[in-house]
């Protein structure tokens, strides 16, 4: 039996999430500046490099696998490469493939994302109003993204919207995207804005809606009940009774979740972040490349890095100051 992944806090890491681009169709203001360099391709793991590294994570205890960007569907030939995850599902090692998509390509990928053994997708989404959308992303359009979800939800995905709260950008929308999610049986998660990446002029202070001003607000119109659920990531749910519908919310901010960590990311090209909120990361590509016909040395690597996952993140703003920050954008590691 291999033994498994286990990291200095006794936390078992059960959950790889993989950006598989750091491209994106999109540049939304938090997240990316206008101008972004991105990496050469010829830098970028091929889609047989990311199956050896995901399935050996599989072969260490990996449960559960996330593909990320940039947006993930842009990568060409990416239908392939969840086509050949299926087998770790098939074989019961893998217990949930999945994405986080910005929704632009799902109109044409929905029905091969279910026949690959997709069932649920995350879709980022901030706003329903065309022209803040237009204006968030710089170069989304929101009609694309409503399709992109209404084929997931035919092809019967079950469709969850992760929304960053952002001040005196989405506030007044909380009751209508709440609403609208109700009317469409869509889960709705809320995500505090971290200081990840220089993103230009936006200030991250300015831009920061603390969640439990968000939860405050949500109470003013609905009973709204604690639960004890989790999914196997960092949101913690809360149900409103009015509607029956399932909130979560995502607080790096105003309420630490890393004690119970499970997750790693890895890169496009193979580098791998033990924390989204700290900067140490291992390069895994040498270990990989240099011994293309055994695992062992890429194993070793892995444990080695995951002897270095550190406690958490230090991302504060409570002394109107925005430290903890890191320097890379969330497109590099996939949020
Ligand atoms: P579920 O399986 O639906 O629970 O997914 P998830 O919440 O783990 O994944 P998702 O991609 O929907 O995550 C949404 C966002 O939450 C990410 O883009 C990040 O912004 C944030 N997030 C996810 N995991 C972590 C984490 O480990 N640490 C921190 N600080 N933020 C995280
Ligand atoms: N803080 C919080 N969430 C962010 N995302 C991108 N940048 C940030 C940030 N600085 C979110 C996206 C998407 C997910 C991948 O990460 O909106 O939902
Ligand atoms: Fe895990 Fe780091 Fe996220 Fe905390 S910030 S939950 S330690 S990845």
């Amino acid at each position: 039996m291999t033994v498994p992944l286990i990291d200095p806090f006794q936390r078992a890491i059960n959950y790889l999430r993989v950006s598989v681009t750091d491209r994106c169709d999109f540049r939304c203001v938090y997240c990316m500046s206008e101008n972004m360099t991105f990496l050469p391709k010829k830098e970028l793991l091929t889609l047989e490099e990311l199956d050896r590294m995901c399935s050996t994570f599989v072969g260490l205890g990996v449960e559960k696998l996330r593909i990320t960007g940039g947006e993930p569907l842009v990568r060409r030939g990416i239908m392939a490469f969840f086509n050949s995850m299926t087998r770790h599902l098939d074989s019961g090692a893998l217990k949930e493939l999945t994405l986080t998509t910005n929704g632009s390509q799902l109109e044409r990928f929905a029905d091969d994302l279910y026949a690959a053994g997709v069932r649920r997708v995350n879709i980022s989404l901030d706003t329903l109003d065309e022209k803040k959308f237009a204006d968030i992303t710089r170069w989304g359009r929101l009609p694309q993204v409503l399709r992109g979800i209404d084929a997931a939800q035919k092809a019967r995905m079950r469709v969850k919207l992760n929304a960053v709260a952002l001040k005196g950008f989405n506030e007044d929308e909380l009751f209508s995207i709440t609403d609208w999610c109700a009317s469409r049986d869509i889960d709705l998660t809320w995500i505090e804005v971290m200081p990840m990446g220089d993103i230009g002029n936006e200030d991250r202070l300015d831009q920061y809606w603390p969640l439990k001003d968000l939860r405050a607000r949500l109470r003013d119109r609905f009973t709204v009940t604690e639960l004890s659920e989790r999914t196997g990531g960092p949101a913690r749910y809360v149900r409103l009774e009015e509607t029956g519908q399932k909130i979560g919310f995502i607080t790096p901010l105003t309420h630490n979740f890393c004690e119970s960590c499970n997750r790693v990311r890895l890169t496009c090209t193979g580098e791998l972040y033990m924390c989204l909120g700290q900067e140490d990361m291992a390069d895994l590509r040498p270990a990989m490349r240099n011994n293309p016909q055994n695992d062992a040395p890429l194993i070793s690597a892995i444990r080695e890095a995951i002897s270095r996952k550190p406690k958490g993140h230090d991302f504060d703003y409570s002394r109107q100051t925005v430290d903890g920050r890191v320097t890379r954008h969330m497109s590099h590691t996939g949020g």
